[in-house]
């Protein structure tokens, strides 16, 4: 298993360049099997969770060809129905393909994706999506069976802005007969991003991004192209990185409209932005100052980027209070944290986070994807060198994170860490 090595002390100054959204790749991916034509999709990362979906896309009888970010895949028939627990268990986003299985394949059947490291995740806005189109969905032994001969257009109220059950409902929606109206829809760029790559496959829709989406169904759909949008959680992840280590950071080939809730929050901590069409530059000279922050739904601040702004609070000029209002359990990087010297008193979704002067390096564990993101920044600021164990975690949505670090004057060894049994 690896591990990464974090030497602290730097101060991160340079331009670097962001990889395709993980999570507009993963549900577009997913809608191409929703015509059994071949479709192209550009600036696709390369991460494992991207591997991770082309091997259940396989399964279930898609040929998918992967080079240098660009991808192409076909359908031609499903060869079967089931997401395997193997599969879902490594990665939520395999619930997607529930919504294109359902309209094609008249019939679906995946594993439960459970739990995670931060608290319960359920899906059961998909799943009543999923009937309100005339579906049957019944629970049997960890999986979900969801049937339809011929799913029909309706009105889906969403009880919260769910990005994965907007997305789904979407695809699901364009097999239906007739019109669906998704109210309370997520407006993260994802959801754009996936009505786009419909309408081009020949789908009629309309108010992606917005909070209304309209789909009317049963038009045929073919292969198309499509261009995956920039990562706006690695850009941010970036750009924190540049405040907190009172650097200088060009982040390119990002869309600096994804990134107002994020850039906002960096002006509050005292930081110079500076935003181009396609680029924004972070600059600091001085220690960021204590912030409040409270995650929200798009256009409001991402909970992807909550750890890594915890990361900088921890050494921020006095107290800051972080609210997570998404995933309010979602605070595994907290103790890793604190044990590099961070002040961080937790009550239920609230951090209090004390800034001090500097961090010390130990050993760390990562948890999950962005968490470990959280401890690779605080690591840069942290005195002495910085061990963090299970870095695969950060394999499934950073790519080449060491390597981009390095281009910017940071040291990120990744070292083979051999299993104590
Ligand atoms: C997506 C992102 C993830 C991000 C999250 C929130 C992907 C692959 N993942 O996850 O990185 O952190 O959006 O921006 O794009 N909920 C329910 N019932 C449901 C579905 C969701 O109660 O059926 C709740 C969740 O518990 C959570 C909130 O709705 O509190 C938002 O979740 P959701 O937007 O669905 O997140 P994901 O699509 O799983």
């Amino acid at each position: 298993m690896d591990k990464f090595v974090v030497e602290g002390g730097a101060r991160l100054e340079g331009r670097v360049s962001v990889g395709g959204s993980k999570n507009a790749a993963l549900p577009i991916m997913v809608a191409s099997m929703l015509s059994d034509g071949q479709s192209t999709l550009r600036n696709v990362p390369a991460l494992k969770d991207i591997k991770t979906l082309s091997k259940l896309m396989e399964i279930l009888g898609s040929q998918i060809t992967y080079s240098d970010g660009v991808m192409t895949l076909t359908t031609p028939e499903f060869k079967d129905f089931e997401a395997p627990y193997d599969l879902v268990k490594t990665m939520r986003a395999s619930v997607y393909v529930l919504g294109p299985l359902l309209a094609r394949h008249k019939k679906a059947k995946v594993s439960l994706p459970g739990g995670c490291a931060w608290g319960p995740r359920p899906i059961d806005l998909h799943l009543k999506g999923f009937e309100a189109l005339g579906a049957q969905v019944t629970l049997d032994a960890g999986y979900i069976l969801a049937e339809a001969d011929q799913l029909v257009g309706t009105d889906i109220h969403l009880d919260l802005p769910s990005v994965g059950a907007t997305g789904n409902l979407m695809m699901a929606a364009t097999g239906a007969k007739g019109t669906t109206r998704i109210l309370n829809a997520a407006q993260e760029p994802e959801m754009p991003a996936l009505a786009d790559y419909l309408i081009s496959m020949g789908a009629s829709i309309e108010g992606g991004g917005t909070s209304e989406i309209v789909i009317e169904g049963g038009k045929p759909l073919h292969g198309a192209e499509h261009r995956v949008i920039p990562d706006r959680i690695e850009a941010g992840t970036f750009l924190v990185g540049a405040a907190m280590t009172q650097g200088d950071v060009t982040v390119t080939g990002c869309d600096p409209d994804h990134l107002r809730a994020t850039i906002a929050k960096l002006q509050a901590v005292g930081a110079q932005v500076d935003v181009g069409e396609d680029w924004v530059r972070v600059r600091s000279t001085s220690k960021p100052k204590g912030l409040r922050l409270t995650t929200e739904y798009y256009p409001g601040f991402p909970t992807d980027l909550q750890a890594q702004f915890m990361a900088m609070a921890t050494v921020s000029e006095g107290v800051s209070v972080i609210t997570e209002e998404i995933y309010r359990d979602r605070f595994s990087h907290v103790p890793e944290l604190n044990r590099l010297g961070a002040d961080i008193k937790l009550t239920e979704n609230i951090a209090v986070v004390e800034g001090q002067p500097h961090l010390s390096a130990a050993h760390v564990m990562a948890t999950d994807l962005r968490a470990s993101a959280a401890l690779i920044l605080a690591g840069l600021v942290a005195k002495g060198e910085t061990h963090i164990s299970r870095v695969y975690h950060i394999d499934r949505g950073y790519e080449r994170i060491e390597k981009k670090i390095a281009e910017l004057g940071g040291v990120v060894r990744r070292e083979d860490e051999p299993l104590v049994t």
